[in-house]
């Protein structure tokens, strides 16, 4: 009889600057992205497990200290889908517990947390029972990719993220990197960038992820959107490293805006804006012009607003989203700091 044993981790969503929107094959993307972590959203895993031949998979999962059979189901299929990669799902009997410190409900997505969180711990275990794993972010990046792209970038450590093979030869399909700077750079960044999220609804999305990305296979700009994610890839990695926060902004903004802009001209075609999310747009971009404050916004595939600014200019910034967008919000997730 072998003995139960534990492992424990953690991991932030993360937020696209430039966005992965299409795939291909085995949960590989069109086009290179890159993202930065959101602190005040971090996913936790534990997982007991035991080598149990006879009997393997989930025994119990629990989100937030309840049964969630719905959960389970998604990820023991998701376990079932990576015998090949991972065999050790073939041997193991699990007791799966995940939580979030942000509420569930708020519309925000927990995939990439928790789904990192759970392949941090799955690659802790190999390493545990195998004890042969060479590069554990690494293969984390890969077990989370193959769970949610997205959760390919939340494994890391570093400033930055990077998914995707580029033009800049920085990055590949299969897992994420991280990407650190300099002091000199973050402080002319004004770092750290905070990203406080505007919850415009809560409500669940009409439309999937998963669907929005296959509508990319047919999609009539498809070559055209692959050749502007490399471009703006290009240009937001240079900007990141030479400080410069206003190119980064525009091109935060430009990603969010083809993003929707591609939803919306798919076949079928589906908007997920809120008037709300057009109106905030509009009163943040009137304030930038008489103040020259430096918040930009990205938008995921929903409703809600990722507003990015540099915590040296956190007051004027957070007394404007108070006085003047709050009230087109459901809630407010304010930016935190990364724990040191
Ligand atoms: C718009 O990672 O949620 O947030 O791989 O099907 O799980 P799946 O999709 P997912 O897609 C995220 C898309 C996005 C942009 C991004 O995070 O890069």
């Amino acid at each position: 009889m072998s003995s139960i044993q534990l492992v424990t981790s953690e991991a932030y969503s993360n937020i696209a600057f430039v966005k992965y929107w299409g795939k291909f094959g085995r949960q590989y993307p069109l086009n290179p992205s890159i993202s930065m972590p959101i602190p005040q959203c971090k996913s936790t895993c534990s997982i007991e497990y035991e080598i149990n031949e006879s009997n393997p998979g989930i025994s119990s999962f629990r989100f937030e200290g309840q049964e969630n059979i719905l959960f389970q189901e998604r990820i023991s299929k998701y376990l079932t889908s990576i015998e090949d990669i991972y065999p050790l799902s073939k041997k193991l009997s699990l007791n799966i517990n995940t939580s979030n410190n942000f509420p569930h409900s708020a519309g925000i997505a927990s995939s990439a947390s928790a789904f990192a969180a759970i392949a941090k711990c799955l690659v802790q275990i190999e390493q545990n029972v195998l004890g042969n794993v060479e590069n554990p972010n690494q293969r984390s990046s890969i077990l989370a990719r193959l769970a949610s792209g997205s959760a390919s970038r939340s494994v890391g450590n570093g400033e930055f993220s990077v998914w995707g093979k580029n033009k800049l030869n920085i990055g590949s399909d299969d897992y994420s990197i991280d990407i650190f700077l300099d002091q000199s750079t973050k402080t002319q960044l004004g770092w750290p960038l905070l990203d406080t999220i505007l919850v415009v609804s809560s409500s669940t999305k009409s439309v999937s992820s998963s669907q929005g990305h296959s509508l990319m296979n047919t999609h009539p700009y498809k070559d055209a959107r692959i050749e502007q994610a490399h471009e703006n890839f290009r240009v937001l990695y240079s900007a990141i490293h030479n400080g410069d926060i206003t190119t980064f902004g525009e091109i935060i903004e430009n990603e969010a805006m083809s993003l929707h802009a591609l939803m919306m001209t798919s076949y079928p075609s589906f908007c997920l804006l809120h008037p709300n999310s057009l109106k905030i747009i509009e009163l943040i971009k009137d304030y930038r012009q008489n103040t020259k404050a430096n918040l930009y916004f990205t938008i995921d595939a929903g409703p809600n607003l990722h507003l990015i600014y540099p915590h040296c200019e956190k007051e004027k910034i957070e007394n404007f989203i108070n006085s003047d967008l709050k009230d087109f919000t459901e809630s407010i997730m304010w930016g935190e700091q990364l724990e040191s």
